[in-house]
């Protein structure tokens, strides 16, 4: 039986913010999120969140997760009278407590079902969470007798210079025999530095307290400020990339790319420099994304090259090439094995397979159908100023260069439009449409006295 508490009450002053700490957003999710997040593996009786400074938006904040309890620290005073709010509704609870300081998104779900497994199978008082830090400073220094049985944990601000060597530090992530837990809280003292009860300080009265090392330091990474915040984006799109890479995908200056964690990628897809993907993107194998492109909530099929161009919330089939600079935005299905080419802006149209728009159009609210040809410069005037209006363009129908389409329209099958059109009527299939004054000649103009 485990349940967890989380610790996001306090403000957070270092973030020098009017928002809660735990609700400021790496990559997206929340930090308070993203620590209910690395509990995904675990199979929890009870989660609860204790809130506390502008408690009431974290609650909100929160309000689509199942299952979630508040509980109310009204004054700030330590993480350990943190924890001391949920005596109540733990009462007569039989289990293990995980609590997790608000302000720590990097842990892996994975490290925190080791941690558990540990506790139990040792059968712990306490089980934490430890690393050794290149630079431990601003932690509590966590303290043993030989294996690893932990004899006391000192804030860094409480440490003498000697104990300030200590690099290994304690992570803020417990693992708590719960029962053991609620005859300790009500020992805590303030007799620190900060005139806190510290949770810190329950070590001192359980037995046995295991530290337990995570793999990767990196992720014991707390935030207390917009530095912190920053470093942990940059650990976490490591992170990513080096799952990405593993999996298969090949990276050309990574640290130039980003990569939100919705995104899927398949082996074989490259990334080029400055390519970022965000939101809900897809894409398959064998595709070329790069260099300097943006993808956002996008499905992107196999073998597509997409070079120096903004593709958002778009379907594009297998085998199309899009750019140099080509713009696909708000709901465009492209078909297989088109081409979109340079300032070429698509919205909200759905394009069929073998169809090219290679230079300078807008194609806007529109249906192209397959093997259609798009001249350079053809425009959808779609809008009149008051609404959107659809153009129709059939298979096989070509455009002549700055030709426009003024929608409501319809272009059949196999149509040709003339070069400089400005087509305000629907055409029929197989015909040769110009809309265009006729060319005028005037004789020997420049002879004239
Ligand atoms: C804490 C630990 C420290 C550890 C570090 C890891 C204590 C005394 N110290 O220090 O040993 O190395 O985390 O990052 O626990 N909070 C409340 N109510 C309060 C005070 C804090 O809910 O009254 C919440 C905060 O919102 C935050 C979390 O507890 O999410 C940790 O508080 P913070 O002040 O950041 O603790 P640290 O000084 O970082
Ligand atoms: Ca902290």
């Amino acid at each position: 039986m485990v349940a967890v508490a989380i610790l996001a009450a306090g403000r957070g002053t270092r973030m020098r913010s009017d928002l809660p700490k735990v609700l400021h957003t790496l990559g997206g999710h929340s930090l308070v999120e993203r620590v209910l997040d690395s509990c995904s593996l675990l199979d929890l009786d009870r989660q609860i969140v204790i809130i506390g400074y502008q408690g009431e938006k974290v609650k909100q904040a929160l309000s689509h997760r199942q299952g979630v309890e508040f509980v109310e620290q009204t004054e700030q005073l330590g993480t350990g009278h943190a924890v001391q709010q949920v005596m109540s509704s733990l009462e007569g609870y039989q289990g293990d407590l995980l609590v997790l300081n608000g302000d720590a998104p990097l842990l892996r779900p994975e490290t925190l079902q080791k941690l558990v497994a540990t506790h139990q199978t040792k059968q712990n008082a306490a089980t934490l969470l430890t690393a050794n830090l290149p630079n431990p400073q601003g932690y509590g220094r966590v303290f043993c007798n030989g294996d690893n049985l932990v004899s006391h944990i000192i804030e860094d601000r409480d440490c003498n210079i000697a104990q300030k060597q200590n690099r290994r530090v304690n992570a803020g992530i417990y693992c708590f025999n719960w029962q053991k837990l609620a005859e300790s809280l009500p020992k805590l003292s303030t007799d620190n530095d900060q005139q806190e009860y510290y949770l810190t300080e329950v070590v001192d009265y359980l037995n046995p307290v295991m530290a337990f090392d995570a793999e990767d330091f990196r992720e014991t990474r707390g935030i207390n400020d917009r530095q912190q915040l920053s470093a942990a984006y940059d650990i976490l799109q490591a992170r990513i990339k080096e799952d990405w890479m593993k999996a298969g995908v090949t990276m050309i200056d990574p640290s130039s790319i980003t990569i939100d964690e919705d995104v899927q990628l398949e082996p074989d897809v490259i990334l080029e420099p400055q390519t970022h993907l965000r939101g809900n993107t897809t894409i398959a194998t064998g595709s070329r994304i790069g260099p300097g492109s943006l993808i956002e909530n996008s499905q992107i099929g196999t073998n597509v090259s997409v070079l120096y161009s903004v593709v958002t919330d778009a379907e594009v089939a297998a085998n199309s090439r899009i750019g140099p600079y080509s713009h696909l935005r708000g709901g465009v299905k492209l078909g297989e094995s088109c081409r979109v080419g340079n300032f070429v802006e698509i919205k909200k149209t759905t394009i069929g397979a073998n169809t090219n728009m290679a230079h300078l159009s807008y194609l806007g609210d529109a249906t192209l159908g397959d093997n259609v040809n798009i001249g350079a410069g053809t425009i959808t005037a779609n809008y009149d100023g008051k609404q959107k209006h659809p153009t129709t363009i059939k298979q096989g129908t070509k455009t002549g260069s700055n030709s426009v389409l003024v929608a409501p329209v319809t272009l059949g099958e196999n149509v040709t439009v003339a070069a400089g059109s400005v087509v305000t009527q629907n055409v029929n299939d197989n015909a040769l449409v110009v809309a265009r004054s006729r060319q005028k000649e005037i004789p020997n103009w420049n002879d004239q006295e």
